[in-house]
């Protein structure tokens, strides 16, 4: 019996899929197929905005074909949007061939909740409102070798006023630092070249014996072997310069940080939630570029959100010059049900956010590219991840996270590669070994 999973979302929900592949194997599905080959489906959804959300819906829907021309094949829904109050129900009135519904806390239930629907012919649905372990004792079925995601902290706390993910991933729980670290060795020894710490906020991690952060990465950083770590998301509220100093201590550390600001007018700021002001954001990113010059910065950054004034967008704009990003993940508003943001008056109209992202968006690339551009000539170390069939090509990241692009006749992903950078497009470099 074979497996297929559809993931949107972030790198949360990526791993959760290869967590998901863990328990499908064990339930008895042992290989992952194309979907039309399929035994069981599984999509893993993320509602964080509305686009994600249509997208999804357009194709569980478009499956009701294949579910009638195959009596067995199981469907199964999770994640997310799932968990978002009142969406299992419409899922299942809408698309009455969903077999499965399941929430963000019982993941780990999923092999009874098959079980139980080869048992009954009737849907069968588990949400949980909330879930305390943090151990979950499932082996994942990794697929992005040579790099290896590792949760440190589930959940989180913030309530950025436009999102929806505190009120579908939770309460924060930060992981034991010992398994965190027990499976880092594992992982490193198992050849693993790259590890990436994950939580929606990962400076807030508190293991259970006071580890913050820092320590947690210091640790980290200092198991044996060549791999590289990275982490992700930080948040500028918790900016320290302890964890400054952990980032230059060790060359294992890829100097690049993720640091989404959102927006550049102080007001917008307050009125998000974020907690910090764009004097302090700036400043801290002088201290960390003092003490590890070379170190890229990359952004989130929300166009749009209700009552955001032209100028009040231009100081986002202005925010991405002086910040000087090597690039930025950008969005328009979407106001989520629940959440503080969209109980706001003064949305603003689609066409005058469609016209600021533009503007932002022209913005963000001329910076990548003025950025890619002074790399032509120098060489960088990446560590191969993949063969793009399209170019002929085999590509990889270097430690601040650009993608890199060369040829060879053998095999190389796992490897890491000196590259001679010859011509650089956007964020993609293209070399030579050196
Ligand atoms: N925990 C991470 C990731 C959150 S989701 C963090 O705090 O950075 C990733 C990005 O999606 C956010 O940084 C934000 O820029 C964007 N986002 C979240 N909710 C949104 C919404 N309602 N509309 C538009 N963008 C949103
Ligand atoms: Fe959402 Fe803010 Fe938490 Fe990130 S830190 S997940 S943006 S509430
Ligand atoms: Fe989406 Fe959930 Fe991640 S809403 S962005 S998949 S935490």
């Amino acid at each position: 019996m074979k497996y297929h999973i559809v993931t949107y979302g972030c790198q949360m929900n990526l791993h959760e899929s290869e967590k998901i592949a863990g328990i499908l194997k064990e339930t008895g599905y042992l290989e992952s197929a194309p979907m039309e080959e399929a035994d069981i489906i599984v999509f893993n959804t993320c509602c964080i905005r509305e686009n994600a959300e249509n997208h999804a819906f357009g194709n569980i829907g478009a499956l009701k074909k294949l579910k009638r021309e195959k009596k067995n094949l199981l469907i199964a829904v999770g994640g997310c949007m799932v968990q978002e109050e009142g969406k299992a129900k419409l899922l299942k009135e809408k698309f009455p061939f969903i077999d499965i519904l399941f929430g963000t806390h019982n993941l780990f239930e999923l092999k009874a909740l098959i079980e139980r629907k080869r048992m009954q012919k009737k849907a069968v649905v588990s949400l949980l409102e909330e879930r305390g372990e943090t151990e979950d004792g499932i082996t994942p079925v990794r697929t992005s070798y040579p790099n290896a995601w590792v949760n440190i902290t589930y959940g989180c706390n913030n309530f950025c006023s436009y999102c929806i993910v505190p009120y579908v991933r939770g309460r924060e729980r930060s992981r034991r630092a010992e398994d965190i670290l027990r499976e880092v060795q594992a992982l490193v020894e198992a050849g693993y070249k790259e590890i990436t710490l994950l939580g929606q906020n990962v400076d807030s991690y508190r293991g259970e014996d006071g580890t913050t952060f820092p320590e947690l990465l210091d640790r980290v950083a200092s198991v044996e072997g060549k791999f590289r770590v990275r982490f992700m998301t930080s948040h500028p509220k918790d900016f320290t310069e302890e964890l400054v100093a952990v980032m230059k201590k060790h060359e294992k550390i890829c100097k690049h940080l993720h640091l989404p600001v959102q927006a550049g007018n102080n007001r917008i700021l307050s009125l998000m939630n974020r907690r910090y002001t764009r004097e302090k954001y700036l400043e801290d990113l002088a201290i960390l570029r003092r003490e590890i010059p070379d170190c890229e910065v990359t952004t989130d950054l929300i166009v749009a959100f209700p009552t955001e004034t032209e100028e009040e967008f231009a100081d986002t704009l202005s925010l991405v010059e002086e910040a000087d990003f090597s690039s930025a993940f950008t969005f328009i508003y979407s106001p989520r049900t629940g959440t503080k943001a969209a109980r706001m008056e003064g949305r603003i109209p689609e066409d005058v956010a469609k016209d600021r992202i533009g503007r932002l968006i022209a913005l963000v690339n001329s910076k990548t590219r003025e950025k890619s551009a002074r790399y032509v000539g120098k060489t960088v170390e990446i560590l191969c991840e993949d063969f793009d069939e399209k170019k002929g090509m085999y590509l990889g990241r270097d430690e601040y996270g650009r993608m890199g692009y060369f040829c060879s006749d053998r095999d190389r992903i796992g490897e890491f590669v000196d590259l001679k950078i010859t011509e650089a497009n956007g964020i993609s470099l293209y070399g030579e070994e050196a």
